[in-house]
């Protein structure tokens, strides 16, 4: 493991904020911690940037202990969610500033510099101020002033909340892309759901201070573990026990021991619809995303969602037969 974090602990006033957090970050993984706002994202990110003190627990680097290393010290690259240049600074002068600090001279800092504008395709841009620039170009300065000084881990907080979807979509693809080249190993902090399963090796989702559950994109997905994640990530049809138990009996067999504290989670593509004529249900309504559209439906006395091709039709009002992809029957912890 590269960066090992262990038992870390942080306290505010009487707030556990971060409680008991294990977590490993590999060489050359993008890792992503996404969770709600106030969960504990950033404050995790700036304990092990060493911007703030941990009240327990253990930190290292390549076996390295970190804990009392000061941040300066720990050559970790960082870029913040509010653009963070220096407005003073050419685009140049920005990505050169880590550099500059370290005591390069000037000619090396020049090369460096207009290597990393160059990576990141804005080199006819290096003498331009950060008010010149668009948001996406300056996130870009930023991610490579974090990546000039060659780093051993790049520490993400939300680098592109500021940015409109289009924009945010291509930058997701050039800092994996950039990662991809450089293998540096990312953490990166998001409470966008779509975000992380789409540029993470590992997602680790987080809910009021704690992980719930670290996994690979799709297992958090198609295997949550607990309500609270299949709640976050995707849509989810959370059934209680004593429904499933009337109305979809079939899928009792695998229900875990502790059966009183279980839901059954049916992601919407597992909820077929023309399906089983035997099963009416009723449509209360359809909304349109593009590729295939959400249909709630009146289902044995609750609601549910599936999701259907949009070349279906299917009207609100009409009566639909329902039937369930058991592939999709996860049991989930409250
Ligand atoms: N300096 C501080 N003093 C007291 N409480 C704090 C301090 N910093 C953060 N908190 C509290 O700690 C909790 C976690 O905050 P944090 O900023 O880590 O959340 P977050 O997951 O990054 O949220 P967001 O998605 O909104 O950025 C919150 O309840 C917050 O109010
Ligand atoms: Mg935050």
């Amino acid at each position: 493991m590269y960066l090992e974090i262990d038992n870390l602990y942080k306290i505010f006033g009487d707030n556990i904020v971060l409680d008991r957090i294990n977590l490993e970050v590999d060489s050359g993984e993008f890792v992503c911690l996404l969770g709600p706002s106030g969960c504990g994202k950033t404050t995790l990110l700036r304990i092990i940037a060493g911007l703030l003190p941990s009240d327990g627990g253990k930190l290292s680097l390549d076996g390295k202990h970190l804990t009392n290393l000061p941040a300066r010290e720990r050559n970790f690259g960082i870029v913040f969610q509010s653009y963070s240049l220096f407005p003073h600074m050419t685009a140049k002068e920005n990505v050169g500033y880590g550099l500059k600090i370290r005591g390069w001279n000037k000619k090396e800092i020049e090369k460096r510099s207009m290597e990393m504008l160059e990576l990141i395709n804005l080199a006819e841009m290096s003498n331009r101020y950060p008010h010149q620039l668009s948001g996406g170009q300056q996130q870009r300065i930023a991610l490579a002033r974090a990546l000039a000084i060659d780093p051993s881990i790049i520490l993400l907080d939300e680098p592109l909340s500021a940015l409109d979807a289009k924009v945010r979509e291509k930058m997701r693809m050039e800092i994996k892309d950039v990662q991809r080249r450089l293998g540096i190993p990312i953490l990166m902090v998001t409470h966008d759901q779509e975000e992380a399963l789409a540029l993470a090796d590992k997602v680790v989702c987080m809910n009021k201070g704690m992980i719930e559950q670290i996994g690979r994109p799709d297992e958090l997905y198609l295997r949550p573990r607990t309500r609270f994640v299949a709640d976050f990530i995707g849509a989810s049809n959370l059934m209680a026990l004593d429904w499933v138990s009337k109305h979809l009996p079939e899928a009792m067999a695998t229900l875990p021991q502790e059966r009183d504290e279980y839901f059954l989670c049916i992601r919407p593509e597992f909820v077929i619809l023309n399906g089983d004529a035997a099963k009416p249900a009723n449509v209360k309504s359809v909304t349109f995303h593009g590729s295939f559209n959400r249909v709630c439906v009146e289902y044995a006395g609750v609601e549910m969602t599936a999701e259907v091709h949009n070349h279906i039709q299917c009207d609100p009002g009409a009566s639909v037969g329902v039937s369930f992809d058991a592939n999709g029957f996860v049991w989930v912890k409250s």
